[in-house]
C-alpha cells in the first residue's frame, strides 16, 4: 500500500495514519515528525528548519525532499502524511517513485472546515512516551499511556492560521493534480475518528481492486 494523506492542518492526517499503519502493517511517514526529530537533535539542519516550523512556514522544497527521500526508499508500504504540499514536491515524489519502479495506490483528501480545525489543534496533545496523538476533549489519552502529553510549539493561533493559509494556497490544488490521474478519494473528516478510518480503508481497498 502506497497512500498519500492530504488535508488541512488538524484534519486528522497524523491520527488516521497512525491507526491505518497499525491496521494494515504499513509504515507511517510524517514529514512533520521528521522535521521535529531533526529540531530535537540540535543539528545545524535542525536549527535551520526550526525557523520555518515555528512560524508555520513550509521548509524549502529542496531541503524537505532530501529529508523525506530515504524514508520513501526504505519502506515497501507506506502512508505519507504531510508530503507532498505543493506541485514541486508532488513532481519530486513522482520522480522518486519512478526511480524505484513503484506506483501510488491512492491519495486520500480529508476534508473539514477551518473553524473546526482551529479547535482541534488547540486541544491537541502528543504523548512523549508513545508518540500517539490525542485531543483533550475528542480523543483523551487512555490510562495505559504514561505520557507526558505535550502541546506542539507550532499549535499557537498565529501559526495555525498561517499554516491553513498556506494549505489553501499551495496544497489544496494538489487535489486536482491527483484527481486528473484518477487517484483521489475524498473523505468527510468531521465524522468520528473510527468512522473516518473505516471509510478510508474501504475506499482504498475499492481503488486497489478496481
Ligand atoms: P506537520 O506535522 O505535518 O503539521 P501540519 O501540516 O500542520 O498538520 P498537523 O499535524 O497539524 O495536522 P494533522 O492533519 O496531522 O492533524 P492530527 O491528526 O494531529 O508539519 C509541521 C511543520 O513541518 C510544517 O508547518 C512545516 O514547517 C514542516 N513541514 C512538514 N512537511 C513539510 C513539507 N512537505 N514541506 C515543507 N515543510 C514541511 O489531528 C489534530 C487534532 O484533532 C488531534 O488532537 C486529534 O486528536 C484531533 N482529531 C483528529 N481527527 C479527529 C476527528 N475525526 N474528530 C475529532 N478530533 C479529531
Amino acid at each position: 500500500m502506497r497512500v498519500i494523506l492530504l488535508g488541512p492542518q488538524g484534519a486528522g492526517k497524523g491520527t488516521q495514519a497512525q491507526r491505518l499503519a497499525e491496521k494494515v502493517g504499513a509504515t507511517h511517514i510524517s514529514t512533520g515528525d521528521i522535521v521535529r526529530a531533526e529540531i530535537k537533535s540540535g543539528s545545524e539542519l535542525g536549527k535551520k528548519v526550526q525557523e520555518y516550523n515555528d512560524k508555520g512556514e513550509l521548509v524549502p522544497d529542496e531541503i524537505i525532499v532530501e529529508m523525506a527521500k530515504p524514508y520513501l526508499d526504505d519502506a515497501d508500504a507506506w502512508l505519507l502524511d504531510g508530503f507532498p504540499r505543493n506541485e514541486a514536491q508532488a513532481k519530486a515524489l513522482d520522480q522518486a517513485l519512478e526511480d524505484i519502479g513503484e506506483d501510488l495506490d491512492a491519495v486520500v483528501a480529508l476534508e473539514a472546515p477551518d473553524d473546526a480545525l482551529v479547535v482541534r489543534l488547540s486541544g491537541r496533545r502528543q504523548s512523549q512516551a508513545t508518540g500517539k496523538i490525542y485531543h483533550l476533549q475528542y480523543d483523551p489519552p487512555p490510562d495505559d499511556d504514561p505520557g507526558p502529553f505535550v502541546q506542539r510549539d507550532d499549535d499557537a493561533e498565529d501559526s495555525i492560521r498561517r499554516r491553513l493559509e498556506i494549505y489553501h494556497d499551495q496544497t489544496e490544488p494538489l487535489k486536482d493534480y491527483y484527481s486528473d490521474r484518477d487517484l483521489l478519494i475524498t473523505v468527510d473528516a468531521e465524522q468520528e475518528i473510527p468512522k473516518v478510518t473505516e471509510e478510508i480503508l474501504g475506499a482504498v481497498r475499492r481503488k486497489e481492486d478496481a
